[in-house]
């Protein structure tokens, strides 16, 4: 690997500007692009002819999310804190789920297991057409994505959009219903921050802890989903209630 390339790397993610955006301070920023973070950022970018970063997107408590450029294509790269993604909290989205009963799980790699996990669940959404961003690669604690927005911004989270609540709300009834019956999986962390709008449609991000509907707590995450949504379209004067809602969405088992 060649020195110089990822100090260049680390010089744009460690400026002044990038931190500005990321709302990241110099000392905050030497946890999160790590070098161990900042090798395999290399990596992914060589392996997948990203040429460059354009600007941070969000940046949270367990991932920094920024835009960058494919082949001329925006795209984005989700980074996993590998400092402070805490194992007990994902822990237990993995346990459990068969789809992972065969890995080798510990501290060291259970954040390169979580970026593989969220990949995997967006390639199973994306075989059933349900809104969400096209995984393109997983490397150690990054996910490579395609981006949903404009070439002006990304796109914003229901939240803090002026819709049709009605047509979303029945748009995100129906996906979660094929996301249940037919992708098998419950997102289980289901909220107007993971809901981004685009093209008036809800496009479902953050998926990681997404499970298979045969977890053992796949029940509990469902109903909390559903609370949630409920919540939400109800505050913006949506008809809708808890029982009925999980109803429907548990149904009949769709044929394969
Ligand atoms: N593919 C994408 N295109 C455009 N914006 C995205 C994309 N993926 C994520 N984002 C933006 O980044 C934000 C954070 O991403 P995400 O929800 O996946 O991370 P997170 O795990 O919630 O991070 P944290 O909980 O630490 O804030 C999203 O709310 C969204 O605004
Ligand atoms: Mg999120």
């Amino acid at each position: 690997m060649p020195e110089k390339d990822v100090s260049a790397l680390e010089t744009l993610l460690k400026s002044k500007e990038f931190l500005y955006h990321t709302n990241l301070d110099r000392k905050t920023a030497d946890l999160v692009f790590d070098g161990r973070t900042l090798k395999a950022l290399y990596e992914l970018m060589g392996r997948n002819s990203v040429e460059y970063i354009d600007f941070p997107i969000s940046s949270g408590k367990e991932s920094v999310v920024f835009k960058a450029f494919s082949k001329g294509k925006p795209v984005v790269i989700k980074v996993y804190k590998l400092s402070t993604l805490r194992f007990a909290n994902i822990w237990k989205y993995i346990e459990g789920d068969y789809r992972f009963s065969r890995e080798r799980i510990d501290r060291s790699n259970i954040v390169n297991i979580w970026a593989k996990k969220e990949f995997t669940n967006l390639k199973q959404l994306r075989k059933y057409k349900i809104p969400c961003p096209r995984p393109i690669a997983f490397h150690k604690n990054l996910l490579l994505m395609s981006y949903v927005g404009t070439k002006y911004a990304p796109a914003p989270m229901i939240k803090d959009v002026k819709i049709d609540f009605q047509a979303i709300y029945e748009q995100v009834v129906e996906d979660l219903t094929i996301m249940f019956s037919k992708a098998k999986l419950v997102h289980a962390d289901m909220s107007e921050y993971n809901l981004l709008y685009h093209r008036r449609k809800a496009y479902f991000v953050d998926v990681g802890q997404a499970v298979a509907k045969d977890h053992p707590a796949a029940d509990y995450f469902l109903e909390r989903d559903v609370r949630n949504l409920v919540r939400f379209f109800s505050s913006k004067g949506v008809k809708c209630d808890l029982e009925s809602l999980l109803k429907k969405i548990r149904g009949n088992p769709a044929p394969e």
